[in-house]
């Protein structure tokens, strides 16, 4: 049966549905469809920016209206649209050396003393996550940082990173490990020549520093999905909870609080702080930055 019979939608014989407008109802739904999977929430004034990104899929998989991509979503078939859908809505900007504050605390400061701490022990480990990761610029930054100024200073210890997000295209890009020249602009400009190759327009980013880094797919409002990220030690979670309202960030920061050893890190954006959403955290403030510390208590 053809997708629009199942869908029970009628549609002139053969010709291709025009694409219909987006009625006040329809966006309601579609905005907490896409909430309640994700935490992201279209404000009103982004809804003509949803009614495209939503438009492309619906176009794609030939459905009349937002009704019938609605009704899609909700059977067990739609299941599998769910990344393409998630694919379309998500903002991905980012780019190497992006907050370069944090950037300098986090050579400097913060895993130097973990590092140091490390060296005394058994656990001569520190893991990091760059918990929505985009293209991977971000978990490929701090693996250039520990490659070139930490891992010399402290041979005997493991850095391992992980990279996660929500859109399956944007971690196909950071798997690859291939950029343009924007993305690149802010890496200094030996390490551009030391560790990426330039062909054409492109920048391919060195093996030896792809394999410091592993990516997973995991949406962070997924609960059973965060639950098996554990033993962090410091988590990067930036510039994307400004997309969500104040119950999916308190999820979210809850799960990442859980994700982290007693005494570890969490570090938001430049513009993004946990004030007024947990009070968990004990904040460690830097010059032109701040750290999260987890204590030994619950969220
Ligand atoms: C603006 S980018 C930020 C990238 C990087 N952290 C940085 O600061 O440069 C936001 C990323 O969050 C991801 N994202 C949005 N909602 C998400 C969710 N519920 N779970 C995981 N990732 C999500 C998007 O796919 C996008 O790649």
């Amino acid at each position: 049966m053809s997708l629009l019979a199942q869908l029970n939608v009628r549609s002139a014989s053969g010709t291709r549905p025009q694409k219909a407008a987006l009625s006040d109802d329809l966006f309601e739904q579609l905005r907490s469809f896409i909430y309640d999977q994700t935490g992201i929430y279209f404000q009103d004034n982004k809804r003509y920016l949803l009614e495209s990104r939503v438009g492309r899929r619906m176009q794609a998989l030939n459905l009349p209206d937002y009704g019938a991509y609605l009704r899609y979503l909700n059977q067990p078939a739609g299941r599998a649209e769910l990344p393409k859908l998630y694919d379309e809505i998500t903002i991905n900007e980012t780019y190497f050396f992006r907050n370069t504050d944090q950037f300098s605390v986090l050579e400097q400061t913060l895993i130097p003393e973990l590092a140091e701490e490390r060296m005394k022990g058994p656990r001569r480990q520190v893991r990091i996550w760059s918990a929505a990761c985009s293209t991977g610029d971000e978990p490929y930054t701090l693996a250039l940082i520990i490659r070139e100024r930490l891992q010399p200073r402290f041979p005997g210890i493991r850095f391992e990173i992980v990279g996660t997000d929500i859109n399956t295209q944007v971690l196909d890009v950071a798997r690859a490990g291939i950029y343009s020249a924007y993305a690149v602009r802010n890496v200094p400009p030996a390490t551009l020549q030391r560790y990426f190759r330039q062909e054409g327009d492109r920048y391919h980013l060195d093996p030896e520093i792809r394999r410091m880094v592993t990516f997973k797919h995991l949406n962070l409002m997924d609960r059973s999905g965060m639950a098996l990220m554990r033993h962090f030690d410091i988590i990067l979670c930036a510039n994307v909870l400004i997309y969500f309202d104040t119950a999916s960030k308190q999820q979210v920061v809850s799960s990442l609080y859980a994700s982290l050893n007693p005494g570890g890190f969490l570090m938001l954006g430049f513009s993004e702080t946990l004030y007024g959403i947990s009070q968990a955290f004990q904040p460690v403030r830097f010059e032109k930055t701040i750290a999260y510390k987890r204590g030994t208590s619950h969220a």
